[in-house]
């Protein structure tokens, strides 16, 4: 059996960017970017103990940088205090007071622009109604909430009172948020009457007090927000509207000075058992890398207005909506709803109307709305954008060009940014004023962060193009501290692998001539064809180049000879089959695999389907389609699914 990973995409199309972009940009050359990854790999603690001071304010100077004593839970500026509200708020405060902070825009289409002065305000008052309710430093407290600035401003209000948050995604179910609420052991659960998302009212409290009379023995106190109008009934003992809590507090609230390592929030993401995982982050490391990065990658500026379409119930809506812009003093654009309502125009629309000029996405987003047509975007005016990202999944080099041409006007760099829930910032990605991109790699490791790859057995490998384990072989500011009362948990899921000497992401990738990474997709996912091992990436890649495929999934199914073989499930982007079953079309798309990758690639069967199941963030749920692949019963807890009613038609049942 091959020992690496066979690679077999072929991408040759490159981007440098436009003197225009470079000449304006933080960082404006390869030069310059080298010299900075060069003084980070001279002196890896020195380099961000730099960054710390210069970009943090402390309340106490650190007089440690890295202590590794309780490796692998590394600590960094342990012995530093500072408070992370102060610094996304208070500081900005004298010289940017009146500067719009965010710009929201409900899904029913109101508007409201709230500036630094008055977010500050807010967030005082809501932090010192929660002290109210006899919140304390190290309380967990959970939000369940529809994507408006109150869901930013409990955030900042925790993070204020040294309170640890823990968001879970107002699209989970009632029993997942009583098993996160347990498992962190909440004392407070912040809600809404309700939120609109897809032209619905989707009933956040009613979810809230199915799941409290489930257990969530911890729990005392819910705060409920007034947001949809939809009728709500509050317990009187346990219950209380936000507006009343607010109610006569102080608009003062001094922020606590917290340990650099005091635990911010947890997040909670599926992984690969039941048992939900919460990642652990902390204070000091997690907030600098969101704003190198708010700087190096998004290359934010004063005038930006900044859009990351994200939910705060993912990562990537904690360190790019509630946390990165807002310490770095952006301008940020946050929305309610879903990308189709009134129809797939939405995003452009806002992007329009608000005058966007940082955009930043899913890829399955971006297939959504490529597979929607041209004329969509066009009817928009899409020219104050300057920079486009992408991230959550490997972006397919179709899905790239479209965003690059339609979107960006051939005219804005993408950034597509490599990172992870654990990770807690970017990672790999271009800095855009400085590296040529490539569609579909991530690009380069950012400096200060030591990525690599390897076999099997941790041994580097040096040839390029031969897939491997991603790791990353020092510590970094933003790292995840633990998995939430579960340390076992945490160094085998991360360390285990080779010993603890490395963390292991858990994704494969292969690094070209060049340099630069391309993500082949996650280790657990790897085609195991004829002793040829192949990740999912390439294949779904070549099956989207294919001008009638919208989004395309492959797994392996047990296959007597081989193996495995690979099966596809594919969107088209025009009407499919009622039975599922395209004979010319697949012969088609076969002989397309073979060509463009080559027969070794070549799926053995194809079903066609209107959508794939995907997690609530927008991921493939492969091992789903592995199990119908090899035509077993469904066992796999299904409710995490977006939309479950698609798994009769990817059975072939309808
Ligand atoms: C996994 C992490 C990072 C915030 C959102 C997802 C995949 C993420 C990329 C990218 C290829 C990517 C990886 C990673 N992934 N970004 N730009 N290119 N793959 O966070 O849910 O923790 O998922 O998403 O497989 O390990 P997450």
């Amino acid at each position: 059996m091959d020992k690496h990973l066979q690679s077999t995409l072929h991408e040759d199309r490159i981007f440098p960017p436009s003197d225009d972009f470079s000449a304006r940009a933080r960082i404006k050359s390869r030069k310059e970017l080298d010299a900075l990854r060069a003084k980070a790999e001279a002196d890896h603690e020195g380099f961000w103990a730099g960054l710390a001071r210069k970009e943090l304010d402390w309340q106490t100077d650190f007089t440690q940088t890295l202590d590794e004593s309780h490796a692998p839970h590394y600590q960094w500026f342990s012995d530093g205090k500072l408070n992370i509200s102060y610094n996304c708020l208070d500081r900005h405060l004298a010289a940017h007071g009146d500067k719009t902070a965010l710009i929201f825009e409900g899904e029913q289409g109101d508007t409201r622009h709230i500036s630094y002065r008055e977010l500050h305000r807010e967030v005082c008052l809501f932090a010192n109604g929660l002290k109210s309710l006899g919140v304390a430093a190290g309380d967990r407290v959970i939000l369940y909430m529809p994507m408006t600035p109150e869901a930013v401003i409990a955030m900042q209000a925790c993070a204020r009172i040294g309170a640890t948050h823990s968001v879970v995604f107002g699209g989970f179910s009632a029993e997942s948020l009583k098993d996160r609420i347990e498992n962190a052991g909440a004392k407070v659960v912040i809600t809404a009457d309700g939120g609109h998302r897809g032209g619905k009212v989707v009933a956040l409290k009613a979810a809230t007090d199915d799941a409290l009379s489930r257990g969530c023995e911890s729990l005392e106190k819910v705060v409920v927000l007034k947001r949809a109008g939809n009728a709500v009934t509050l317990q009187d003992d346990r219950d209380v509207w936000w507006h009343d809590l607010i109610e006569g507090q102080d608009e003062t609230c001094e922020p606590l000075w917290v340990d650099a390592e005091h635990p911010l929030f947890l997040l909670y993401t599926s992984g690969s058992t039941g048992k939900p995982k919460g990642v652990q982050h902390a204070s000091a490391g997690y907030l600098l890398n969101a704003i190198t990065t708010m700087k190096w990658v998004f290359d934010i500026r004063h005038d930006d207005i900044f859009w990351c379409t994200a939910d705060v119930g993912w990562i990537t809506g904690h360190t790019y909506v509630a946390y990165g812009p807002l310490a770095v003093g952006a301008t940020q654009i946050i929305y309610e709803g879903a990308p189709s309502v009134p129809d797939m125009g939405r995003f452009w629309k806002v992007c329009q109307d608000h005058k966007a000029t940082i955009f930043y996405t899913a890829p399955t987003a971006i297939r959504a709305l490529m597979k929607a047509g041209d004329d969509i975007p066009a009817n928009y005016d899409l020219s104050s954008l300057r920079l486009l990202g992408s991230v959550g999944e490997p972006i397919n080099p179709e899905a790239w060009m479209w965003y690059h041409r339609v979107i960006g006007g051939e005219r804005c760099p993408i950034v597509d940014t490599w990172w992870q829930t654990e990770t807690g910032a970017h990672m790999i990605a271009p800095i855009p004023g400085a590296v040529t991109t490539k569609p579909g790699s991530c690009t380069l490791p950012l400096p200060g962060i030591a990525i690599d790859i390897v076999d099997p057995d941790g041994q580097p490998i040096s040839e390029p193009n031969q897939g491997g384990v991603l790791v990353i072989k020092k510590p970094w500011p933003s790292m995840i501290r633990t998995v939430w009362g579960d340390d076992q948990r945490y160094y085998d899921t991360y360390w285990g692998m080779f010993d603890g000497k490395y963390y292991v992401a858990g994704d494969n990738a292969r690094r070209d001539e060049d340099g630069y990474y391309w993500i082949m997709g996650r280790i657990d996912d790897v085609l195991n064809i004829s002793g040829h091992r192949l990740g999912t990436m390439e294949v779904e890649s070549a099956l989207v180049a294919h001008p009638q495929v919208a989004e395309a999934a492959v797994v392996g199914r047990p296959h007597a000879i081989k193996g495995e073989s690979i099966f596809a499930f594919v969107v088209l982007k025009g009407e499919r089959s009622a039975d599922g079953i395209d004979e010319d079309l697949t012969r088609e798309l076969r002989d397309w695999v073979a060509q463009q990758i080559g027969p070794i690639a070549k799926p053995d069967d194809i079903r066609y389907a209107d959508n794939l199941p995907k997690t609530r963030s927008g991921k493939i749920m492969r091992r789903l389609l592995r199990t119908i692949a090899a035509g077993e019963e469904i066992t796999q807890d299904t409710s995490t699914l977006e939309n479950e009613a698609i798994l009769q038609q990817l059975q072939g049942k309808t």
